[in-house]
């Protein structure tokens, strides 16, 4: 691919507030670091076109082949009375939305931070904290080739093109989830995750299915308005989860 994430490619995609100022390297270690060291107003984003030590969730590496990713870091600001964990969710929800503009299909929310399309992880979301501010990054697969793409992920991995058949324009897909994100941040920061649970109910990928998730065995009911996971261990005993990596049943 020789498409780019570069301010010229992205600048024309911008149409709201987030993405100002828009930090850009080719390569970087991880677009989180470009913020967490350093003074940014909320919605300001870094992005890169390939990260040499992409973060995941729980310690774990992000990898991806140079150029075929969205990989953004946003900042936010948010009010005290908000629980700043729900924000993965609010993340995960903005980039279901963006890759289902991009596709036409449908994607899901797995709690707590992943994104998913045709039952594989597209995408996935890491929310760091300094101080009152939050970090918040996203990672979408997106014009990956199969053989690009980790073959031993505990949840299996796809991209845009492994599932659609076709590449697609990373700097509008970058736009298209700074717009969105902003959106539900302004109704998350309103409301909480309540004002935007028409949006977030139905992609939730586990509803339904067995889980396995901090020593909680069962059916996962549903994701509640304060962002934890409901799963019925059965006998009417339902236990909301705070967090967790899940174990599920595909
Ligand atoms: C996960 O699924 O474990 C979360 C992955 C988050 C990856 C993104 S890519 C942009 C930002 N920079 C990082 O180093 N990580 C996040």
């Amino acid at each position: 691919m020789t498409d780019s994430l570069d301010p010229e490619a992205v600048g024309r995609h911008l149409k709201g507030r987030f993405g100002k100022p828009y930090l850009y390297e080719p390569e970087c270690e991880s677009t989180q670091t470009l913020l967490l060291e350093g003074d940014y107003p909320e919605g300001a984003a870094a992005a890169t076109d390939h990260q040499t030590a992409g973060r995941g969730r729980l310690g774990r590496h992000w990898v991806e082949a140079p150029g075929t990713s969205v990989l953004v870091s946003v900042v936010f600001h948010p009010p005290a009375e908000r629980r700043p964990q729900e924000l993965s969710l609010v993340a995960g929800i903005a980039a279901a939305e963006a890759v289902e503009g991009a596709t036409g299909l449908t994607a899901q929310v797995k709690w707590p931070n992943d994104v998913m399309l045709n039952r594989r992880k597209v995408a996935g979301v890491l929310a760091e904290m300094r101080g009152h501010v939050v970090v918040v990054g996203i990672g979408i697969n997106v014009n990956q080739t199969r053989p690009q793409l980790p073959a031993d992920a505990k949840v299996p991995a796809g991209s845009l093109r492994t599932i659609v058949g076709a590449t697609h324009d990373r700097a509008a897909l970058l736009g298209s989830l700074l717009y969105r994100l902003e959106r539900l941040y302004d109704g998350w920061r309103h409301g909480g995750l309540a004002d935007i649970y028409t949006e977030l109910g139905p992609r939730d990928f586990l509803r339904g299915r067995q889980v396995s998730v901090d020593g909680v065995s069962g059916v996962a009911v549903a994701i509640d308005r304060d962002g934890r996971l409901l799963v019925d261990a059965g006998h009417g005993a339902v236990t909301a989860v705070e967090s967790g990596d899940v174990q599920y049943v595909r």
